[in-house]
């Protein structure tokens, strides 16, 4: 105890896991409980509260009857750890390097897309959030913030871009230019969403965030986009046999989106530039239709990512991979890295869960190749199994939106806090002094 009565706080070598405790327990004495909830399932009821149904929907939501994200959380619950006593562990490093980023910790933010349906800015808040408890956040190819904005908000902290492939290959090139020009560290091909899921959420409120013009923004920033926009816009005019003043009647454009009103408000606030002067225009519609027509390629092949090695210098991520076969050839076409995942159980109803295929994907590619995880990571002990089956880092996801909703970028950082408190403080009971240490041997299947 100090003079006034105080205890001292731990020192900073004690760990991040003890100092969370304290910045919770010490208001905690004074009667005030945490924003965030550390329990990964009152942090989601919290943020659901705190979100609109069409918000819960597109972000809680998953594909089909939800059968994949509840197999995410089941595989986690075939695993129980099994510490080592008397092991003297006073200092753990969590720091790791992985495709030449250093990492406080094996985590970084997983891309969503927009999450701009929960705040304002919502890109900014997780970068944030992110900058504050140090992590990395890989930028969504559907932000609702331009990547050279977000990657300002980062102030540093290393960042990496999500890209999904258009149909429009000039497209493709211009957005893995912005990413290098803007100083992403790895380029993350997602290769699951060359459609999007069956999303019944999503279906049964009849919502599609894109088509109100949020998550675009990577698009609408991008100058190829808008050339093929502006191309659109000019044929349109054309065929209406030169009545251009027609569409940029807001009347008539509202009546054609047939959302309606909304959907237009929607659109000209989301689009660069005046909401006012975009409501008297055609291009805030032209974009989200030209979006809607190139966006992720359904022909998406092993050809096409093989020319990724000639069109970018950055590390490259295959990220939605879940069979063995598939991993080596990720590994053979060029890739760096590739990212197990069952995009949280967005896309296809039924599909394995992905701490599942984790394990015979390491057997597959061996012990070298640098293989990350995610779908189904919730607390700082999720991240420890992971990495004892092979993981070499994970990617956090629906949480860090769940702390956005909650209290904004503070919101992020208590995620990522409490979720590297809790690893920190698994690491240190269990007997593991480094992440080299987080070993399968340290695991059991449960019974
Ligand atoms: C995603 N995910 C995703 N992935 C991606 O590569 N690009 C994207 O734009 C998005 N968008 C997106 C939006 C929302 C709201 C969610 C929840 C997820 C998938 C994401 O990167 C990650 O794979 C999953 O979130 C992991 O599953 P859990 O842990 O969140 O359940
Ligand atoms: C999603 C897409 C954007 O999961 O990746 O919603």
């Amino acid at each position: 105890m100090s003079d006034n009565g105080a205890a001292t706080p731990p020192s900073p070598q004690a760990g991040p896991g003890r100092a969370r405790q304290d910045a919770i327990y010490r208001p905690g004495a004074l009667g005030i409980a945490p924003a965030v909830p550390t329990e990964p399932t009152r942090l989601e009821e919290s943020a659901r509260k705190a979100m609109s149904r069409t918000a819960w929907a597109y972000i809680a939501g998953g594909a089909g009857s939800g059968a994949p994200m509840r197999a995410n959380r089941a595989a986690f619950d075939r695993w129980q750890v099994v510490p080592r006593m008397l092991t003297g562990t006073t200092r753990r490093d969590l720091a790791t390097t992985v495709l030449g980023t250093e990492l406080r910790a094996p985590v970084l933010l997983a891309p969503v897309g927009a999450a701009g349906l929960v705040t304002d800015d919502a890109d900014l808040r997780i970068a944030e959030g992110a900058h504050t408890s140090g992590v990395p956040y890989v930028f969504s190819c559907q932000g609702g913030n331009p990547m050279e904005q977000t990657a300002q908000a980062m102030a540093g902290t290393p960042w990496w871009y999500q890209l999904y492939w258009s149909t429009d290959e000039a497209l493709v090139d211009s957005m893995i230019g912005r990413a290098e020009a803007a100083g992403a560290q790895a380029l993350v091909v997602t290769l699951d969403t060359t459609m999007l899921g069956w999303r019944t959420e999503d279906l049964d409120l009849g919502s599609l965030p894109f088509a109100r013009g949020q998550g675009i923004a990577q698009y609408t920033s991008d100058p190829r986009f808008m050339t093929l926009v502006r191309e659109r816009v000019a044929a349109a005019t054309k065929r209406a046999g030169g009545l251009g003043v027609d569409l940029k009647n807001p009347l008539t454009v509202a009546r054609a989106a047939k959302g309606g009103v909304g959907t237009l408000l929607s659109m000209s606030r989301e689009h660069p530039g005046g909401t006012r002067e975009n409501l008297r225009s055609a291009e805030p519609r032209a974009a989200v239709e030209t979006f809607l027509d190139i966006y992720s390629n359904p022909g998406l092949s092993w050809e096409h990512v093989e020319t990724l090695r000639e069109r970018t210098s950055l590390p490259v991520v295959l990220k939605g991979i879940l069979h063995a076969d598939d991993a080596r050839r990720a590994f053979e076409v060029g890739a760096d890295a590739i990212v197990v995942s069952n995009h949280g159980g967005r896309q296809v109803d039924r599909s394995v869960a992905s701490l599942d295929a984790l394990v015979g994907i390491r057997e597959a590619v061996g012990p070298e190749r640098t293989v990350l995880l995610d779908s189904g990571i919730r607390s700082g002990a999720d991240v420890f199994v992971a990495l004892a089956l092979g993981a070499d880092a994970v990617l956090l996801g629906r949480p860090h939106v769940y702390g956005l909703a909650i209290d904004g970028a503070k919101g992020v950082s208590a995620v990522i806090d409490n979720v590297l408190a809790e690893l920190d403080l698994t690491m240190g009971l269990v007997g593991a002094a480094s992440v080299a240490d987080i070993t399968r041997d340290l695991l059991l299947p449960a019974p």
